[in-house]
């Protein structure tokens, strides 16, 4: 998209984002060449910004989510996930895109905008069958330092304090809304809603997607931090670790290889876990990881490339995993090889 001469949805994010520009000083309306939309968010404006010889990437969190099912949440998480960018970027800064500065007025923040040949989405990698288990290894130990961070004393968890946005935009969709299409486990579900809800522990990203990481130069950069918030660690490690099965399901020729990364993450990962046993956060993780299995084919945000095979194996995976309480992931792993098999 170029200069505002488009509709008064492409102009008002050129408006948008010349104003956030104009606001942190780093360029004039005047001097913008291009704000291209980027594809693949449901939850934001985000675009990138040319002027001058720089590009830079904006966001602005959007009040209702771009998916099937009605999602409203509150824009107030583009200032938790500039937060969580800041705290992660002290911790690992190799992880994390350069920031350009936060503005109230306009409700969102400026950031380096990264690309080229170096730079790949994990998602594309993993559905294409060509990441191996460094990258998933790579994001454990991102994951687990931020953690691991968090629980030092010199950490301030008072931006944090978000568990209503978290329960708003994560327990609701995920956990809540499947409960109500699963009312014979919907204890189960509410009551994990309700325990992660309450905790915590640490800091946690929320939305550890490989949609939401860039690969560069074979390591990942986190985003899309909007969930952010005191809480459980088990929710990040699950919620990534999900992926990883749902393509291990999608994708037979590369099961082998997804579900020895899961087994890579989970070591790398526990190497970080300082602040309990890592065998009850395993044991967390391995009780939660089925019930997000099962939310993404039931919940309010399904993923979108299982076939109606693919879904139906999900859901009767999940289900039996739930209410057996598998609580070790190599258990985990072995018994979604076995199911996948036959
Ligand atoms: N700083 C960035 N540099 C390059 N691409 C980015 C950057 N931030 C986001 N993107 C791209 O835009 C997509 C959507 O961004 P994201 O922050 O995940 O927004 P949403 O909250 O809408 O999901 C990402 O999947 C990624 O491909
Ligand atoms: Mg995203």
């Amino acid at each position: 998209m170029m200069k505002p001469e488009g509709s008064q949805i492409e102009k008002s994010l050129f408006e948008r984002s010349a104003g956030l520009l104009e606001a942190l000083g780093l360029c004039r309306a005047s001097e913008i060449l291009e704000v291209r939309p980027l594809a693949g968010g449901v939850a934001s404006d985000i675009a990138a910004v040319r002027f001058g010889a720089r590009t830079v990437c904006v966001k602005f969190a959007l009040p209702k989510l771009r998916v099937a099912a009605d999602w409203y949440a509150p824009v107030s998480r583009g200032r938790s996930e500039f937060n969580w960018l800041l705290v992660a970027r002290a911790i690992v800064p190799e992880a994390t895109p350069e920031l350009f500065g936060w503005s109230d007025e306009h409700g969102g923040f400026a950031m380096e905008f990264l690309s080229g040949p170096d730079v790949h989405v994990w998602k594309a990698a993993l559905l294409a069958g060509i990441s191996d288990g460094r990258e998933a290894t790579g994001v454990a130990r991102v994951l687990g330092s931020v953690h691991r961070a968090s629980v030092q004393a010199a950490f301030d968890p008072s931006p944090f304090h978000n568990s209503g946005d978290f329960d708003a935009l994560r327990l609701e969709p995920y956990l809540r809304f499947t409960a109500e299409r699963h009312p014979d486990l919907a204890s189960d579900l509410i009551e994990m809603a309700d325990a992660l809800k309450l905790a915590n522990k640490v800091l946690v990203h929320g939305d550890v997607s490989p949609k939401n990481i860039l690969m560069r130069d074979g390591g990942p950069v986190l985003l899309d931090a909007e969930c952010a918030t005191m809480g459980d660690p088990c929710f990040d490690v699950a919620f990534c670790l999900n992926h990883l099965i749902l393509k291990s399901v999608h994708l037979p020729r590369s099961r082998d290889r997804l579900l020895a990364a899961f087994l890579k993450f989970w070591e790398a990962y526990s190497a970080h876990v300082c602040w309990e046993d890592p065998s009850e956060l395993e044991t967390r993780t391995a009780r939660l990881l089925p019930m997000l299995l099962l939310a993404r084919v039931d919940g309010k945000s399904p993923v979108e490339y299982l076939t109606r095979d693919e879904q139906a194996f999900v859901r009767g995976l999940a289900r039996s995993l739930i209410v057996q309480r598998v609580d070790r992931h190599a258990e985990l792993v072995r018994r979604i090889s076995l199911e996948a098999r036959s």
